[in-house]
């Protein structure tokens, strides 16, 4: 028993008979099941082992599909919705009455997004109704980017994935709830602040990076195994022959250990960064210390998840 790669005809056929299948999307693997079937949603958290108080993300095919979900959407949002789907923003509104509380938690607000992937596309067309899901990763860790992450991470589980190769983005979507005149960033992600902030009117939001805005962003969360620790540049070259050192492209430094290099760009950065973790995971080091990502707005998601990969909490 083990997940296996399926084509979209068995993808359809599993959604239907309320069965988990993992999905492609632009930014990250995710574990999709029929919105409308708690059963099958119900399998989503099982197979995750994701606590019952974190809820769904809705993903619908079209700003229409947006309508069944939640019970009202403010005009000021339609720009965001215009220029950002489909794609990595994921808005929080007040849900219909008839959301299922298995999708949203007991919040009265529902998530949805609009995904751009066109393999996942099709199989929203093909089944003709919202899917949910949460990034594929086994509850707490490092997000899945290729379908070989998803086959490794349920090698015991029967899963249905669809391989619909890298994620082109690397990095979860961008999460808004407006609030009047404000929008508020619950989790900022691949859309950047500064998009954001051109496409909306009023005020935005952000929490720090500590701060915890929705229910799944634990301390600890997108983490591997092994101990993860930011450290300055400087440090660095005190990484010990056990360790390994992932840093930014840029002129060579004399280390004892294993060094990895990373773009210095944040779209670049955010698509190699969860592979490459995952890849690091899986070798025999006692430490993985990243290099300090800059003070700056459009470092902003990323800091959030390596903050949140190096917790100890
Ligand atoms: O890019 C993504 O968003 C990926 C792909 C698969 O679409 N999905 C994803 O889902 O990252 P997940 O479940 O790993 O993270 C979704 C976050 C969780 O922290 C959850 O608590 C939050 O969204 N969330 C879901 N519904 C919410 C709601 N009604 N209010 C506030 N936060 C919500
Ligand atoms: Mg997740």
């Amino acid at each position: 028993m083990c997940a296996v790669r399926v084509d979209v005809d068995t993808a359809v056929a599993q959604l239907r008979a309320g069965d988990v299948v993992a999905v492609p999307t632009e930014t990250v693997y995710g574990l999709a099941a029929a919105a409308r079937n708690d059963e099958a949603l119900r399998r989503i958290y099982a197979t995750k082992g994701r606590p019952a108080t974190n809820p769904l993300i809705v993903h619908v095919l079209d700003r229409a599909g947006l309508d069944a979900w939640a019970r009202e959407v403010p005009a000021a949002v339609e720009p965001l919705l215009a220029a950002c789907w489909p794609g990595p923003l994921t808005v929080v509104l007040p849900a219909h009455a008839d959301v299922s509380s298995v999708i949203t938690a007991g919040s009265r607000t529902v998530a949805v997004r609009c995904p751009a992937h066109p393999l996942f596309r099709e199989l929203l067309a093909r089944f003709g109704d919202a899917v949910c899901a949460p990034s594929a990763n086994r509850s707490g860790y490092v997000s899945p980017t290729r379908a070989e992450h998803v086959l490794a991470d349920y090698r015991d589980l029967p899963l249905a994935v669809l391989d619909g190769g890298e994620s082109a983005l690397g990095i979860e979507s961008t999460i808004v709830r407006p609030h009047g005149g404000t929008l508020e960033v619950l989790r900022p992600g691949a859309v950047p602040l500064a998009r954001l902030r051109a496409l909306w009117a009023g005020e935005v939001t952000v929490p720090s990076v500590a701060a915890v805005a929705v229910p799944g962003s634990a301390p600890r969360h997108y983490s591997p195994a092994t101990r993860l620790r930011l450290v300055a540049r400087a440090t660095l070259t005190h990484a010990g022959h056990d360790d390994v050192v992932v840093c930014f492209e840029g002129p060579p430094f004399a280390c004892v250990g294993r060094v990895e290099r990373l773009p210095a760009d944040p779209e670049g950065y955010a698509r190699r960064l969860y592979a490459l973790l995952r890849e690091l995971d899986a070798g025999n080091h006692s430490q993985i210390l990243v290099e300090q990502l800059p003070d700056d707005e459009r470092w902003h998601a990323l800091r959030d998840r390596l903050r949140r990969a190096a917790s100890q909490d």
